[in-house]
């Protein structure tokens, strides 16, 4: 056993025993709070709860308060918290292999393989674990298709990016990136990025005709990170038949975006939300290369994928790309059970429903308010814009309230709260949120 003593006195005890290590008693939000933050680096600043249970749409703190979770991880958490055939999936796989290395087969990979690449009509996928190395993964794709099939010369190769965008940590894509806090200090920064303003279409025509060497288009279908930031209507259609016409891969980043999230099942595919049939749609794109992560897990496991036909997955050879973790036998498991899910329960055509829903019932309490100014968004990856300076901390205390009042978000800029709730929601419970949320906005009047 042992006994940990925090400064005000209070103590918990771990019982060590041959499998686990479990914390027994007395384990309140303050307590792990404070290891949180004597323990761990502070490269987050989250609001003070502290979950241990979710189901469905719900998750629990340690004192047993129930929330309704109105973030789903970042939208990784579509399939709504430990989804039963996700988890089943997980624990079968689990018990039975969980990794080998890929200088072996496994039986697996090649189903799960199958699998995603019928489900999202490409060739080919290259699996990898997180959002940002699926990116990662895909730039690379991009670059050695721009020597080896377009013909650009050796470390030429530009790959056009937005304003605001958000596709992750690594060093190369906040070389990228505009905001200042995720990049400063992190340089020497990597080169070979044009950066223009989103959803203008004439400046990604300027920016492809202005040399021979762009190689790539990078695009958030919807700017989750930035505020939830929704492309005028025809915005990527007309983007990517810009590329086409120049030889340019149009790369859709659909990590946040992706997965049933936004009422279709990519944010690519417009209002459609027919089933796999999505080329068959007047408002769907088809990127050359997809990227996707999060809710391919459900949440449970990392699992990312880079998706594209073999005239472009082809470029990548033996030992030039890859990762330990990158197609494991469990994340092949989970990504097809959590895919199945999605198919099964129907939740891009809940999205899109609930999400009109939403937006409408906000929109009724926004005609008379002062606090809130903007319902924003598709299916339900939406956001409400608060009157407030992007410097104040309205937001944060309308979310810190929120949360008093049962309900899970947090800003996503100053100003700008998101909310992406799991897609399992039902529309009594929305009507629910709906209420808590209006409720404590209320509270903030002027
Ligand atoms: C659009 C987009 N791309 C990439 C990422 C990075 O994913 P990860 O955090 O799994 O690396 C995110 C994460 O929020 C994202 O929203």
């Amino acid at each position: 056993m042992i006994s940990l003593q925090f400064e005000e006195g209070i103590v918990f005890s771990l019982i060590k025993s041959k499998e686990k290590m479990a914390v027994l008693e007395k384990l309140n939000s303050a307590n792990a709070i404070a290891l949180e933050d004597k323990y761990g680096a502070h490269n987050y600043h989250p609001l003070p709860v502290v979950l241990s249970k979710g189901e469905g749409v719900y998750v629990w703190d340690v004192e047993g308060k129930k929330y309704y979770d109105f973030l789903s991880a970042y939208s990784a958490v579509n399939q709504g918290h430990c989804h039963p055939r996700i988890v089943g999936a997980m624990a079968d796989q689990a018990q039975t292999l969980t990794l080998t290395s890929r200088a072996f087969y496994n039986d697996k990979l090649g189903v799960y393989e199958k699998y995603i690449t019928d489900y999202f009509g490409f060739d080919k996928v290259l699996p990898m674990n997180t959002g940002a190395e699926a990116v990662e993964t895909a730039l690379k794709i991009c670059r050695k298709w721009a020597y080896e099939k377009k013909g650009i010369n050796e470390n030429e190769a530009q790959i056009i990016v937005c304003e605001n965008n958000f596709h992750g940590r690594t060093t190369t894509i906040i070389s990228f990136s505009n905001d200042e806090n995720a990049r400063k200090n992190f340089g020497p920064y990597t080169e070979g990025f044009i950066k223009i303003a989103y959803d203008d279409i004439d400046a990604l025509e300027k920016a492809i005709t202005s040399s021979p060497n762009i190689a790539g288009f990078l695009v958030e279908p919807i700017q989750g990170e930035a505020g939830v930031y929704v492309p005028s209507e025809g915005y990527l259609a007309k983007a990517k038949a810009l590329c086409e016409k120049h030889n340019v891969l149009f790369i859709a980043d659909e990590v946040q975006t992706g997965i049933a999230r936004t009422g279709s099942l990519l944010a690519v595919c417009g209002n459609c939300t027919c089933e796999n049939k999505c080329e068959k749609q007047a408002t769907y794109v088809q990127p050359d290369i997809l990227i996707l992560g999060k809710a391919l897990s459900g949440g449970a496991y990392p699992v990312s994928a880079v998706l594209a036909n073999d005239a472009i997955m082809g470029v990548i050879k033996p030992g030039q790309h890859g990762s330990t973790f990158g197609g494991n036998p469990v994340a092949a498991a989970v990504a097809i059970a959590a895919l199945e899910v999605v198919k099964d329960e129907k939740l891009a055509e809940n999205a899109e429903r609930l999400g009109q829903v939403f937006r409408s019932e906000m929109n009724k309490y926004i005609a008379t308010s002062n606090i809130c100014t903007l319902v924003r968004g598709k299916g339900l990856l939406n956001a409400i814009v608060i009157n407030d300076t992007e410097e104040s901390e309205t937001a944060w205390n309308i979310c810190m309230k929120l949360r008093d009042n049962g309900l899970l978000a947090k800003p996503t800029h100053g100003n700008i709260i998101r909310f992406a709730p799991p897609l399992v929601m039902n529309e009594e419970q929305l009507m629910d949120c709906v209420s808590i949320i209006t409720k404590t906005l209320q509270e903030f009047e002027k």
